[in-house]
């Protein structure tokens, strides 16, 4: 069997014995395990290099499987997965006591999603367990957007690549959890924007940005970072530099840097075109070996929220060194 391929029952049959397997979504490429399995959630934890204290997504294909792994819930939760499930959401729910607490990194909450990718829903669909799948890279890497993004880096430690082509939306989940009143807090910005998720909850509660113990380890500050320092272009680089700085663009060029040396994301201002080609762009510009990438600011409504929320996350690395 090719390790990249789309036999949905030779995924299945990995996965009920404990294997890693790389299932496409929505948002991004998940490296997918047994989630009630503690052994093969460890297998993710260890391909990643990912610290144990943080937390896994549990995927499934509805919301009568997803109730088997929560305890009681706003009326508000049912009310977003209604609307939103299959899709780019996922909701942070009390935990039911039989998940392994792996898991859930021991926090009394479960973060859960239903995908919206027609494999991954035909594969979950024959599964009677949830797939824990975080983002498919090392931990702290961009995530990748393609079966051959996976491949490079993880292809040596999954069993199984199932290929559903480029993800449509190309930027992890929105995460919401649930303040005492029942009301939704925005843990991670994403693939759903605000504005959508507002028009359901209500005004959303923001957690602290920055924060030294975060409540969703995705708010680490350095993360989803190329190993090419990256800055956001409020600074123009000095004029020596030129030849060797890329750019990350939105719409148009920048003036001061060769156009071979740039990538712009989407001509005609979408904001989901550039979401979607994001993370593709910063490992190709990773890996042409400039000295430094300049990435532009995008514009701070819709899906830019969640691309300047990336970015800015990927040069904090630089700014620390
Ligand atoms: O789009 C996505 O969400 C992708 C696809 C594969 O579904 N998955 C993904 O997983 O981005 P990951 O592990 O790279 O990011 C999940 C984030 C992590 O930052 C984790 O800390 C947070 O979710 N998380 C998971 N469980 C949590 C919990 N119980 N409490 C707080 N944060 C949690
Ligand atoms: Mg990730």
């Amino acid at each position: 069997m090719n390790l990249i391929g789309k036999n949905i029952d030779h995924a299945a049959a990995l996965l009920k014995a404990g294997g890693l397997v790389a299932i496409p979504t929505e948002t991004v490429y998940g490296l997918a395990a047994h989630a009630l399995q503690a052994d093969a959630i460890l297998k993710i934890f260890a391909a990643k290099n990912r610290p144990h204290f943080n937390p896994l997504i549990a995927h499934t294909n509805s919301w009568e499987k997803a109730q088997q792994f929560i305890g009681s819930y706003p009326p508000l939760a049912q009310q977003l997965a209604e609307a939103f499930w299959p899709g780019p959401l996922t909701l942070l729910l009390p935990r039911a006591s039989h998940l392994p607490d792996l898991l859930t990194a021991g926090s009394p909450l479960v973060a859960i999603r239903i995908p919206s990718h027609p494999l991954t829903l035909a594969l979950l669909e024959k599964l009677d367990f949830p797939l824990a799948a975080p983002s498919a890279n090392p931990s702290g890497y961009i995530s990748p957007t393609t079966p051959a993004h996976v491949a490079d880096q993880l292809g040596d430690k999954v069993a199984y690549i199932l290929d559903g082509g480029p993800t449509e939306i190309g930027i992890e989940s929105t995460i919401i959890g649930f303040n005492e009143k029942g009301e939704a807090v925005l843990y991670r910005l994403g693939g759903l924007s605000l504005e959508e998720i507002e028009a359901i909850s209500g005004p959303l509660h923001m957690l602290p940005q920055v924060q030294n113990q975060p409540d969703s380890p995705g708010q680490l500050k350095s993360h989803y970072a190329p190993r090419t320092p990256l800055v956001m272009d409020e600074a123009i680089p000095p004029k020596q530099m030129i030849t060797q700085v890329g750019a990350l663009r939105f719409q148009q060029p920048i003036s001061t840097i060769p156009i071979s040396q740039q990538i712009v994301l989407s001509p005609k201002g979408d904001l989901g075109e550039a979401a979607k080609k994001l993370f593709a762009a910063l490992r190709e510009l990773d890996v042409r070996g400039y000295d430094l990438i300049l990435a532009e600011r995008f514009p701070d409504m819709g899906l830019g929220r969640a691309i300047n929320d990336r970015l800015e996350r990927a040069q904090h690395k630089f700014k620390e060194d």
